[in-house]
């Protein structure tokens, strides 16, 4: 595996790579990786020749007084990790590289409607944020395929309708979450929970569990769904930003024919802010 930092030193790499006709995949990642990115590598590799992964701590998606100063850096065992799951290359550029003005783009990415629910309410800026430095990693790399987590299921939307509306010429691929053996979604922000909170912090997807029998089971109220879920997270000691049952290719509220939902949910417990889906199929 090469490391490089540099945009320039990464398109010589990838012209190399073109001129032999190999397929060049994408996992975009900000590192602190754990075994969630690694399942994208895997899924990366079935679909390319060549898999780059990029560690970037991406100021534009953090709002003031949110987590980026504290947010956990491990560029050795991400560079280690990498390594082990077979990465052609690492992208590890420095935020003057990414933003030469210094941490600002003066262009930025909106996808409307979509960056302004759920996560979008309670962190404004932070989906353009996203936006903005995944089109520009689109542009730097010009990968033929690149794979995110379904785990960020908002921002999984939010690219995919960015990729269509602005004909970027990259297939993007959705991966399924990776849980620890008692349900809770691997994520960086993880490292932030106490003991007795990591105890606590499975009721997330054991609710998101709950609630998706009850639809099964007829429930068709989904407001009382959601003042049911987040009760039940408070009683767990968490703080839930929200707890909704949305369609899942749109992420609009269902009406009486839709048939794929998906149950998203944020909460914070501690100095996490942790969130979780669960797809419910209406069959
Ligand atoms: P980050 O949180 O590091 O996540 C990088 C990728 O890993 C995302 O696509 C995310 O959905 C995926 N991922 C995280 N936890 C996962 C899990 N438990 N199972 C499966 N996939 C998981 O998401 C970002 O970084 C950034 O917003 C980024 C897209 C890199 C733009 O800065």
């Amino acid at each position: 595996m090469i490391t490089v930092g540099r945009i320039s030193e990464l398109r010589e790499t990838v012209k190399a790579w073109r001129m032999d006709g190999e397929r060049v995949g994408l996992v975009p990642t900000m590192g602190s990786l754990h075994e969630g990115h690694m399942s994208l590598l895997t899924t990366a590799r079935q679909h390319a020749d060549r898999v780059i992964a990029s560690v970037f701590v991406n100021p534009l998606q953090f709002g003031p007084g949110e987590d980026f100063e504290r947010y956990p850096r491990t560029p050795e065992d991400d560079q280690r990790l990498l390594e082990k799951a077979g990465c052609d290359l690492l992208f590890l550029p420095s935020v003057r590289e990414i933003y030469p003005d210094g941490g600002q783009s003066a262009t930025r990415v909106t996808v409307e409607s979509l960056s302004q629910i759920l996560c979008g309410r309670v962190r404004p800026g932070h989906f353009d944020g996203v936006a903005t430095v995944v089109a520009k990693l689109f542009g730097i790399v010009q990968p033929d395929v690149a794979v995110f987590g379904e785990k960020d299921y908002q921002q999984l939307a939010i690219i995919r309708r960015m990729t269509a509306d602005l004909d970027i010429m990259v297939q993007v691929i959705g991966a399924p979450t990776v849980r620890a053996p008692d349900g809770l979604a691997m994520s960086s922000r993880n490292r932030y929970l106490t003991p007795a909170e990591r105890e606590v912090a499975p009721r997330i997807h054991a609710t998101l569990r709950a609630a998706a029998e009850r639809i099964e089971g007829g429930e068709r109220d989904f407001a009382r769904l959601s003042a049911w879920g987040m009760a039940h997270l408070q009683a767990a000691g968490m703080v839930p930003d929200y707890f909704e049952v949305r369609e899942a290719g749109t992420l609009r509220e269902p009406v009486a024919g839709s048939r794929e939902l998906v149950i998203l949910t944020a909460a914070r417990l501690g100095k996490a802010r942790l969130i979780d889906n669960l797809r419910v199929g209406l069959h």
